[in-house]
């Protein structure tokens, strides 16, 4: 019956008409604890289908620093950033599960300085409770309008970040939620190695973030500012 719930719940918030009475409703459940408890019921479900994640992990460099892929959940993914190969300092951005990413920084002994957190959605910061609880000197940091779960050190649009080495910049881009940012590496030393963002739930491979809590016109504002913004060929960490 509890199953049948919930799954009926999950539906609902990606079908009901946006700005509708029962859209709210549903939309205000999943964003409260009520929502965490989801989440995590859903990566339950999900790790018996994907014990180690849907894809497998993948290493990248782009910009001068060197991302590490990682999915979760059924279609999810959140990022490990280090300055070189070399370093054990590193950044999280988005963790939506706290468990993968912990055995991840376990195994390679990785040091998480700083976590970063696009936007309040579970699925991007259900897993910063665990990361707490392993890492208490990490800075988790997310923006001051959304206030992701556990971050404490709340940022704004342009603000500029030193963290473990590796230079971050902060833009507002509301749409998806009213407080959703992205976050901007652009450290290359060639001129063709281009920046990159983590995009959050802004822009996807092929498509947008659905507009939860802002207008169609402020998304389409903050898609102008990744056009105005940032030169082609910018990399993109919009898997989900
Ligand atoms: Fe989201």
């Amino acid at each position: 019956m509890f199953s049948t719930l919930v799954d009926f719940f999950r539906e609902q918030i990606f079908t009901l008409k946006e700005g509708s009475y029962p859209f709210w409703l549903m939309y205000r459940g999943y964003v409260s604890p009520l929502g965490s408890l989801l989440h995590a019921r859903m990566l339950r479900k999900a790790k018996e289908q994907f014990p180690k994640g849907h894809r497998k992990l993948t290493t990248t460099t782009y910009s001068g620093v060197v991302v590490t892929i990682v999915s979760f959940a059924y279609d999810n993914y959140a990022y490990i950033v280090r300055k070189n190969m070399d370093v054990n300092q590193c950044l999280i951005v988005d963790c939506g599960d706290g468990e993968i990413i912990i055995d991840i920084l376990k195994e390679f002994q990785w040091d998480p300085i700083a976590v970063l957190t696009t936007h309040k959605h579970w699925d991007h910061c259900y897993g910063n409770a665990a990361l707490k609880v392993a890492y208490p000197n990490a800075c988790f940091i997310g923006g001051k309008v959304d206030r992701p779960s556990i971050c404490t050190r709340l940022v704004s649009d342009g603000e500029e970040l030193d963290l473990a080495g590796i230079l971050i910049k902060v833009h507002e881009v509301f749409g998806h939620t009213l407080g959703h940012v992205v976050y901007e590496i652009n450290q290359a030393t060639t001129s063709t190695d281009p920046p990159i963002i983590f995009t959050g739930d802004t822009i996807f491979v092929a498509g947008i973030g659905k507009t939860f809590e802002g207008t169609n016109e402020q998304m389409v504002a903050s898609l102008d500012q990744f056009k105005n913004k940032f030169c082609l060929g910018t990399i993109l960490f919009s898997w989900s």
